[in-house]
């Protein structure tokens, strides 16, 4: 994978979040045409991602990778009972995902530089572990799906949203054309099938639905 890719991504924040927040016509376009969401389908790909938070929750989450924030961040806002620590490996991402903190006077979370197959903290830790879009980007996947799993409690709540192939054909291949390519994305990718059949032969319990090439999952460990 080319790391770099979100080196650059970094440094032209500003329409990546307006592509990731569905913000106007061009990323409505974009979203459309390459990942088959219109508006509606936009929404629920969002509620998907967050579904495994719960309303009331209160304790450690950790989110990997946070990227620049732009859709985890706000809902962090809602959360007081929340201790927040975000994890990503560039750190023009981060920065990024600094200022949008500090803009929306979120203080209290921290923001790590750090590869997912070498997670900084003991094991059993957070009480949830957050990944919106990562497992398409981790390059080393195995060693993600066992990080996460592992500084995650007892008990504890894996959720969070990756793109799976098989769902778009148009998708697939402008994941495979361009994504993968521009190191964006790093193949190989998981079907909706395996991806299911994967979690919970890990988790104790695993849930995973989809909104066309997103798989959203929610996992009891
Ligand atoms: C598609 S972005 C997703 C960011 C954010 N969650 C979002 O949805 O807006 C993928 C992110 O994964 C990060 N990344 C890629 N490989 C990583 C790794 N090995 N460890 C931690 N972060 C990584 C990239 O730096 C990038 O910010």
């Amino acid at each position: 994978m080319k790391v770099d890719a979100y080196q650059i991504v970094g440094h032209l924040s500003t329409f990546f979040d307006r592509m990731m927040t569905n913000a106007d016509l061009p990323a409505r376009l974009a979203l459309k045409i390459f990942w088959g969401l219109d508006d509606d389908a936009y929404k629920k790909f969002l509620a998907q991602a967050f579904i495994g938070i719960p309303k009331d929750f209160s304790g450690l989450i950790l989110e990997v990778p946070v990227g620049t924030g732009v859709l985890s961040l706000p809902v962090y806002k809602e959360l007081g009972g929340a201790e927040v620590f975000c994890l990503d490996y560039s750190d023009k991402m981060l920065d990024a995902a600094r200022e949008r903190a500090r803009q929306l006077n979120l203080h209290g979370v921290k923001f790590i530089q750090g590869d997912v197959v070498h997670l900084p903290f003991e094991d059993d830790f957070f009480d949830l572990v957050l990944s919106i879009n990562g497992f398409h980007a981790f390059p080393d996947k195995t060693a993600a799906w066992a990080q996460t799993y592992r500084v995650l409690k007892p008990g504890g709540i894996f959720c969070g949203c990756m793109y799976v192939k098989g769902e778009n054909s148009r998708t697939d291949l402008f994941v495979e054309q361009f994504c993968d390519r521009q190191g964006f994305f790093c193949p190989p990718h998981e079907t909706l099938t395996n991806l299911e059949k994967f979690l919970n032969d890990i988790y104790s319990r695993a849930e995973v639905t989809h909104v066309e090439s997103f798989a959203g999952f929610v996992c009891i460990k």
